[in-house]
């Protein structure tokens, strides 16, 4: 059986990371990343939202995946290096397999730490196909260098995580996909636009499981600056921003307080606002034209019979 290889890139010390969250809080309006959602609570967090009613993109992505899965691997090519972009638990990917046939499979994460044991248990089902984890903050570089084969390879992005930059930071990113791909083809799932109830219900769901996750970010923040965010003291925002075709999610402050953390403070007013995340949608011709603007071309696209979520293959 062979051995995953695993390549920790660049992984931002603490105090580079404080000072990124100490500046988020001083902004106007106060704002933290939502990349700093997904510590170990955050990210189980986010696996019980998939398995939420009202949040139909994991399953609707899924099912295009089922239905398509033949005619995708046939835009991909297979026998190619296969890159999966956050890739988590490698289950996505994994699920593609059979029809890809990768030559190799490189899971990237921002951490080597989150993707050990997925890959560890992917290689007992996979014996012979070469794996790498590489651990990279992709949304900042995508260097895969040494780490995969030569040739065109299949890069991977699913779930509609291009929602989650806005539309200028997701052309940079493509454009870094793009050249990440060498010559074959980006593989990518997106959100479409749809009705405001559908989508406001998605991102705050009754059994409140989207709010926990949005309030445990601030239980993170004191994790990693030693702040004292009292969650009870913070409300959970949703809402659909139709001109910008976005959701947005803020946690408000209940009452008038001061947070405070070795060597500073913030005071917020009652019902004042910590922006936490956008999420854009994309109406299908709008992201194809995107892709363009990045340099990709061949675009084909599969969706589901709603027509709310879609699949793009492009070539490189
Ligand atoms: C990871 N990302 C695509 C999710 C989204 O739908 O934007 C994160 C999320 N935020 C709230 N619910 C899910």
């Amino acid at each position: 059986m062979l051995v995953p290889v695993l390549v920790q890139r660049f992984l931002p010390d603490a105090a580079a990371v404080g000072d990124e969250v100490r500046h988020g809080l001083a902004s106007t309006p106060a704002r933290v990343a939502s990349k700093f959602f997904y510590d170990t609570l955050g990210s189980r967090l986010f696996d019980a939202i998939t398995a939420l009613d009202e949040y139909y993109l994991t399953r609707t992505e899924a099912a295009i995946f089922a239905a398509h899965g033949g005619a995708m691997a046939a835009a991909c090519g297979s026998g190619r290096p296969l890159i999966d972009l956050g890739a988590g638990d490698c289950a996505k990917a994994a699920s593609l397999f059979p029809l890809l046939r990768p030559a190799q499979y490189v899971a990237v994460d921002i951490s080597v730490d989150f993707l050990r044991d997925a890959l560890m248990a992917l290689q007992q089902r996979h014996p012979a196909l070469p794996m790498c984890a590489l651990g990279q903050d992709f949304s900042v570089t995508l260097d895969l260098a040494d780490a995969v084969m030569p040739g065109p390879r299949t890069v991977f992005y699913p779930g509609s995580s291009i929602g989650n930059f806005t539309p200028d930071e997701a052309l940079a990113f493509l454009g870094r996909a793009r050249a990440a791909c060498a010559g074959g083809t980006l593989l990518i799932g997106v959100d479409g636009v749809k009705d405001r109830a559908v989508l406001e219900a998605a991102y705050d769901d009754p059994l409140g499981v989207t709010a926990a996750f949005n309030l445990n970010l601030l239980r993170h923040v004191n994790a990693l600056i030693g702040s004292d965010f009292d969650p009870c003291a913070w409300q959970h925002v949703a809402f659909y921003d139709a001109p910008a075709s976005r959701i947005e999610m803020h946690l408000a402050s209940r009452t008038a307080q001061i947070v405070r953390w070795p060597g500073g403070e913030r005071s917020f007013a009652a019902g004042e606002r910590l922006h936490t995340e956008i999420s854009c949608k994309y109406r299908p011709g709008d992201f194809e034209a995107l892709l363009h603007d990045a340099g990709f071309r061949s675009v084909q696209r599969w969706t589901d019979a709603r027509g709310w979520f879609h699949v793009f293959a492009a070539r490189a």
